[in-house]
């Protein structure tokens, strides 16, 4: 089916005067310096793979507001079906039922493995964990919960409570919430002590049987909360089995699954969601990120069976299944599937590793090339094999000079991320490419 609506035909973006500088001096006298920003870049307007800023200067997006517009900017359906939506209605809570919002339930319910079929909607990834972990809680009457070393799953009080990537953002929050036990992720590159190739004992579950055996006995847990391929830890990708043997365990003691695809998920992978690499069902699912393709959403999702054990009113939200953001999610869940952009996942990840490998053949490129389908990590080392966060650096800052935006992450931040849209044209990954390769075989010269 063809496109209703050309990006042209909507009004065009508002076009700011003044220089960047002066806008960054406005923004620091009145916005909260905690925003640490990836670049200093000031942006007046986007669309589709680029990012326009106040001086004119375009700038290719392959870091997408961090995993967040896959569509591209102002993807022309997505801003049709806002459009429309703003000359109907926008906001009514809870005070009534919303047709968009059971529309948009409807939509990413079939994105999800059965029995997954009803979701919860709010406004971010935080706040989607927060109610995930409630859920768990509430429908078992346990208290425990288990997540892994290195996640990350949001900023508020729960959900910073299971989040480990970073000392500095749990640093002077403390006491966070009780019940919390933190276990190896395998990490197979960098944690983990077995040899290349070996099997990994991190992965078939010795770690959880250890806890449960020591700490914290299984019939006392209430889930166990994973990010299928760990996304502000290090694009860390598990071996095959890993999650299988979470669903296992989870399974013989009657422990809750919960998967944080708030990263990985809606397609970015080449799958709706990661865990359908592995065939694996959870419990219950997180989405938001890149599920409004920009505007605030996410969504808990899980089975009948579990959710009806959340008493009405038990948990709530003003803003959540917001009308306009609910139009968003239809709209992006439509263009995926309608424009085979899974396929096109899994196709600009085959052409971003092919070009990657030349790099490491030649001997300058990353350590570690790892992702699945347009998630993709590049994990860099120095010559004595210590993270080289300096490394990555350069090359953010070299290839944001050329006219390309790539974001890092990771523990030591010593991996570059590339998520670039899945709209992103052929010409468009040439470009990207090319700058970063620049960028990658410059800093390895220097270095
Ligand atoms: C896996 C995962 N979970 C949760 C979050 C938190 O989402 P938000 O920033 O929308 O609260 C993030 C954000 O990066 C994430 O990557």
């Amino acid at each position: 089916m063809a496109t209703t609506v050309s990006q042209s035909d909507l009004t065009p973006p508002a076009v700011y005067g003044g220089t960047a500088e002066q806008w960054r001096e406005r923004d620091r006298r009145s916005v909260a310096a905690v925003w640490s920003r990836y670049t200093d870049l000031v942006i007046s307007s986007a669309e589709g793979s680029y990012l326009t800023d106040v001086e004119g200067r375009r700038y290719l997006d392959f870091g997408c507001g961090i995993a967040v517009t896959t569509l591209g900017h102002r993807h022309p359906d997505v801003t049709e079906a806002v459009h429309r939506q703003l000359d109907r209605y926008w906001h009514t809570s809870v005070v009534t039922q919303s047709v968009v919002m059971t529309e948009a339930a409807e939509r990413v319910a079939a994105i999800c493995p059965e029995p997954l079929d009803v979701v919860f909607f709010a406004n971010s990834g935080a706040e989607v964990v927060e109610g995930a972990l409630k859920l768990a809680r509430r429908s078992t009457g346990r208290q425990n919960i288990i997540s892994f070393r290195g996640g990350f799953h949001g900023r508020t009080f729960g959900a910073l409570s299971v989040t480990t990537s970073k000392a500095l953002y749990r640093a002077g929050y403390g006491p966070l919430l009780p019940g919390i036990h933190v276990t190896p992720y395998p990490y197979c590159f960098r944690v983990c002590d077995h040899a290349p190739g070996e099997p990994c004992p991190i992965a078939a579950g010795e770690e959880l049987e250890r806890l449960f055996h020591q700490i914290v006995p299984a019939s006392e847990v209430a889930a166990i909360l994973v990010e299928p391929i760990q996304g502000e830890g290090g694009y860390v990708v598990p071996p095959p089995g890993f999650l299988a043997t979470l669903r296992r365990l989870c399974d013989q003691h009657g422990i809750l699954l919960i998967c944080d695809e708030i990263q990985t998920g809606v397609g970015r992978t080449g799958r709706w969601l990661a865990v359908d690499h592995e065939q694996v069902v959870p419990d219950i699912v997180t989405l938001a990120k890149a599920l409004g393709n920009g505007l605030p959403v996410g969504a808990i999702v899980s089975s009948h069976q579990l959710m009806d054990r959340w008493e009405p009113g038990s948990h709530g939200s003003t803003f959540g299944g917001n009308p306009v953001a609910g139009a968003a999610v239809v709209a992006t869940l439509k263009v995926i599937e309608r424009d085979h952009l899974m396929e096109r996942a899994t196709k600009l990840g085959e052409a971003m590793r092919a070009r990657i490998e030349g790099w490491q053949r030649a001997g300058s490129g990353p350590a570690d090339l790892r992702g699945r389908g347009a998630l993709i990590g590049l994990e860099f080392m120095d010559q004595e094999g210590r993270p080289d966060a300096d490394r990555v650096s350069h090359i953010k800052h070299r290839a944001l000079d050329s006219g390309l935006v790539v974001l890092s992450c990771g523990i030591d931040d010593n991996v570059i991320r590339l998520l670039p849209p899945l709209t992103v044209s052929d010409a468009e990954l040439l470009e990207g490419l090319d700058i970063l390769e620049s960028a990658v075989l410059e800093t390895g010269r220097a270095g």
